[in-house]
C-alpha cells in the first residue's frame, strides 16, 4: 500500500508530500498504520531516503478525545476510528485539517474553537436537569469532542471569522439549556456567530463521529 502524507516542519515551513510503502496488518486503522510507519529507530520513505519521525496526535485511541482528527483520502476522519479495509484503492492521502493552523506534520492547533467560546462566554455553569427528552438532547450535545471535523467539512467556517460553526452551536444550546441567567446572552451570541451564518448543508452532522445532532440544537435556539 502507498501512504501519501502532507508534512510540514514547523508552523512557519512549507509543507510537502512524502509517500510511504506500509507492508503492514490490511486491518489496521490509521492511527495503527501511523504508528507502524513511525515504529523503527530509523524511518525511510518509499524512495529510500532517511526521514523524520511523522507527527501526529492521539490520546485515547478509542475515538473519545478527538485529538487524531486528519482528513484521509479527501474526508475529514479520526485517525483511529478509520479502518484501512474501508478505504478504496491501494493510495492512502493524508494531510492535516485544512481549517486550522499546522504545528507540525498532522498535528494542528484547535485552540480557535475554545477561544471563541471563551470569547463569548459560553461554557456550562450551573447544572438543572431537565425532563427526559432535554436531559438525553444534553447529553448528546455534551459528547463533542472539539475535534474540528465539523469545521473542516464546514462550506461557511474559515478560522478567524465570525462564524463559528457547530461546535459552537451545541455548546451555545448545551449552556443556554443549564443556565438560564446566560440563556439570554447565549443566544444573542449564537445569532451573531452561527444563526446568521449557517447555510444548513449540515455536512457538520454526516461527519460528527459522536454522531450529535446539531439540527435538534438549531431548531431549540432558533425557536427561542
Ligand atoms: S485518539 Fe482519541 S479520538 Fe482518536
Amino acid at each position: 500500500m502507498k501512504i501519501k502524507i502532507l508534512r510540514q516542519n514547523n508552523p512557519e515551513s512549507e509543507p510537502y508530500w512524502e509517500s510511504f510503502d506500509y507492508n503492514g496488518p490490511a486491518d489496521n486503522s490509521v492511527a495503527g498504520l501511523l504508528d507502524y510507519l513511525n515504529y523503527n529507530d530509523d524511518i525511510f520513505n518509499d524512495a529510500g531516503e532517511k526521514t523524520t519521525r511523522i507527527g501526529w496526535d492521539c490520546s485515547c485511541l478509542q475515538g473519545i478525545c478527538g485529538a487524531c482528527a486528519m482528513v484521509v483520502n479527501g474526508m475529514p476522519v479520526l485517525a483511529c476510528e478509520t479502518f484501512l479495509n474501508d478505504l478504496k484503492g491501494n493510495t492512502v492521502i493524508i494531510r492535516p485539517l485544512q481549517k486550522f493552523p499546522v504545528i507540525h506534520d498532522l498535528i494542528v492547533d484547535r485552540s480557535s474553537i475554545f477561544e471563541n467560546l471563551k470569547q463569548e462566554n459560553v461554557f456550562i455553569g450551573e447544572y438543572r436537569p431537565k425532563d427526559n427528552e432535554e436531559y438525553q438532547h444534553q447529553y448528546d450535545a455534551a459528547k463533542c469532542l472539539k475535534c474540528g471535523l465539523c469545521l473542516e467539512v464546514c462550506p461557511n467556517y474559515t478560522t478567524g471569522k465570525t462564524f463559528f460553526g457547530a461546535v459552537f452551536a451545541n455548546d451555545c444550546y448545551l449552556v443556554s439549556a443549564r443556565n438560564h441567567q446566560k440563556a439570554k446572552d447565549i443566544r444573542k451570541v449564537y445569532e451573531e456567530h452561527f444563526g446568521s451564518s449557517c447555510s444548513k448543508s449540515l455536512s457538520c452532522m454526516d461527519v460528527c463521529p459522536m454522531h450529535i445532532p446539531t439540527i435538534a440544537s438549531m431548531a431549540k435556539l432558533n425557536s427561542a
